[in-house]
């Protein structure tokens, strides 16, 4: 009876050599495993052997069924030899499989270029702190505590006990990158050629605020530096980022740390300069900047002589200007920031 068993055995794994594929492996499995199978019938006749025997038969007659069972799995999960795969669903010459994979995000493609646009006319990215006291986000910029200039900011102010003794030692969220302006005459290396790109924050939300947002502030400081070279890089990076066809205006405007101001605004790409029916801009104009001459004030409280150096200052939005690409067409900048992959992967 062990004997038939063994005999069994060799003959069910010979046999399963040769099965190819799924049918040949279910065929196999019903002539040896099944209920009414080759393994199952010896197993009948067990019951017609002795106590004794039973005792010696009945592991061996549970083991081949065991050794059986797992030669069968082992055979539909193992890779083939590539021309033939039986039963399973792997196969080593087939091509892999990639895994999914990501990109930077627009906005950071979008810082990335600006960098690079201004790196090719000598200005080198600073860095500068994304929270900051009151003296480096207003006050030095000529902008008093309580004056209502600072109202435009819409600012967020941090609970900072270390910085409680006088009003300029307040933190705040930087509400735009002209914090660096001050930072950077203070390092007192002229002249000065630079762009600092970072965060900032404004408690605001609709089609064209996010409450975190990036600018990049430009600062040229040197002897003899005017309103026309400010012209120039304006028109420089307009056309190096929007294409040389893009119109834009500079329009009179008021900042406390720059005299003269303007803003700048682009002719808007998603209504084409039409304003009709627009949900972004105003009147086919969407402002991109603010800028000017930087105030004599704030040359001086970054050190600087204003007698002997003259300086302009800009900063732009960076979501604002992405979204102004020519045929990208997003008219609401909170998209940017919803993390929607369907949207992020046309990028
Ligand atoms: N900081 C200004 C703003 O956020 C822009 C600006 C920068 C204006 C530099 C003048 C000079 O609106």
């Amino acid at each position: 009876m062990q004997h038939q068993f063994e005999q069994l055995k060799k003959e069910a794994l010979v046999a399963l050599t040769s099965a190819r594929d799924a049918d040949a492996l279910r065929a196999w499995e019903i002539l040896y495993l099944g209920r009414k199978g080759k393994l199952a019938q010896l197993m009948e006749k067990l019951g017609t052997l002795s106590v004794e025997e039973k005792k010696k038969v009945g592991p061996i007659a549970n083991a081949v069924k065991q050794e059986l069972t797992q030669a069968i799995e082992v055979k539909r999960t193992s890779p083939g030899d590539g021309r033939s795969s039986p039963g399973d669903g792997f196969d080593t010459t087939l091509p892999g499989v990639r895994p999914p994979q990501g990109h930077l995000h627009p906005v950071t493609q979008a810082i990335q270029e600006i960098e690079d646009i201004f790196s090719r006319i000598g200005f080198h990215r600073a860095r500068h702190p994304e929270v900051d006291t009151d003296w480096y986000a207003f006050e030095s910029l000529n902008m008093p505590a309580d004056h209502p200039a600072r109202d435009e900011w819409e600012t967020y102010f941090i609970e900072s006990p270390n910085h409680r003794n006088t009003e300029s030692q307040k933190l705040v969220l930087t509400p735009h990158t002209s914090n660096g302006q001050v930072r950077e005459l203070e390092k007192g290396k002229l002249p000065i050629r630079m762009v600092n790109i970072s965060k900032c924050y404004r408690r605001q939300s609709d089609v064209s605020h996010v409450p975190m947002f990036h600018q990049f502030e430009g600062v040229y400081v040197d002897e003899h530096v005017t309103f026309q070279h400010l012209k120039g890089v304006f028109e420089y990076f307009i056309h190096e980022f929007f294409g040389p066809k893009r119109t834009y205006r500079l329009r009179p405007f008021h900042f406390r740390f720059t005299e003269p101001s303007v803003e700048v605004d682009v002719q808007c790409d998603v209504c084409n300069g039409t304003g009709k029916n627009c949900r972004l801009c105003k009147n086919g104009w969407l402002e991109l900047a603010g800028g000017g001459m930087m105030h004599p004030n704030v040359l001086k409280a970054g050190g600087v002589d204003p007698k002997k150096y003259t300086a302009f200052a800009f900063g732009f939005g960076v979501e604002r200007s992405y979204m102004m690409k020519s045929g990208l067409k997003v008219d609401d900048i909170r998209i940017l920031y919803k993390n929607d992959l369907r949207f992020l992967e046309q990028f």
